[in-house]
């Protein structure tokens, strides 16, 4: 069975990045290439992953007008990623556009949404003009459109999955970062739960960066992760 593991590749270049990678075979895991590594290593530094054969989540969070985010997903599909996003907040129009944009790909990527980054507070996101009276409300809120858009899921925090799964059910996608297995470090997430929690929670992907890339065994982690995962 493939893996429900994606390692967020959160190095500063791709040579790091790299030999890292090639401790690693598809089976085991996923990987996540954010803005930091795409800004240094580009579609090619993507390409090469995926001519590893790993499966690639290009986590770029699309935000823009509908035109010009259609274009976006279209040109990081022919990447050959396994996944990409676009930030729910830039609306159902902006949403249906990127969807139409992959529709008569031989393999299209599974495209979800960002709703709520989990940076945001209450009060930040008034401050932005959001007026729902939680993250949390918001974060349904945005969720029900990604889904009514026709987008394949959400990336939320674990804390979220029970709720979003018993609102949106089960064909929704739900990708979770904030992971940390029993034992390693909390870093900078504020709001962590065990892969073993997640899995019980009913998330279909975890995301983990730091316990896994800074680890001194990164087999071993991921391998007692896939298993948390069974
Ligand atoms: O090292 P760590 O496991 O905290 O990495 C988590 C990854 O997931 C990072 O790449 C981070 O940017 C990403 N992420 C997150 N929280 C979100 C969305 C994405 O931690 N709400």
């Amino acid at each position: 069975m493939s893996s429900r593991l994606i390692v967020a590749l959160d190095f500063p270049d791709t040579e790091r990045a790299l030999s890292f990678v090639a401790l690693l075979s598809p089976a085991d895991c996923k990987l996540k290439v954010g803005f930091e590594l795409f800004v240094a290593g580009g579609p090619d530094f993507v390409r090469s992953l995926v001519d590893l054969g790993f499966d690639v989540f290009l986590d770029l969070k699309f935000h823009d007008i509908p035109n010009t985010v259609a274009g976006a997903c279209r040109a990081a599909a022919k990447l050959g990623v396994w996944m990409i996003n676009v930030h729910a907040a830039g609306g159902d129009k902006m949403m249906r556009f990127a969807r139409e944009s992959l529709s008569g790909l031989e393999n299209p990527p599974y495209l979800i949404a960002v709703t709520v980054l989990t940076s945001m507070d209450a009060e930040q996101l008034h401050q932005t003009g959001v007026m729902a009276d939680s993250p949390d409300d918001q974060v349904k809120h945005l969720a029900k459109l990604t889904r009514e858009s026709g987008l394949d899921g959400v990336v939320c925090s674990a804390q979220e999955a029970r709720m979003l799964r018993e609102t949106l059910g089960n064909d929704f996608l739900l990708v979770t970062p904030g992971i940390r297995p029993e034992g390693s470090q909390q870093g900078d997430q504020s709001r962590v739960m065990t892969p073993e929690a997640a899995n019980a929670v009913g998330v279909d992907y975890v995301v983990v960066g730091r316990p896994v890339t800074q680890s001194d065994d990164p087999l071993a982690v991921i391998a007692q992760i896939n298993q948390a995962l069974l």
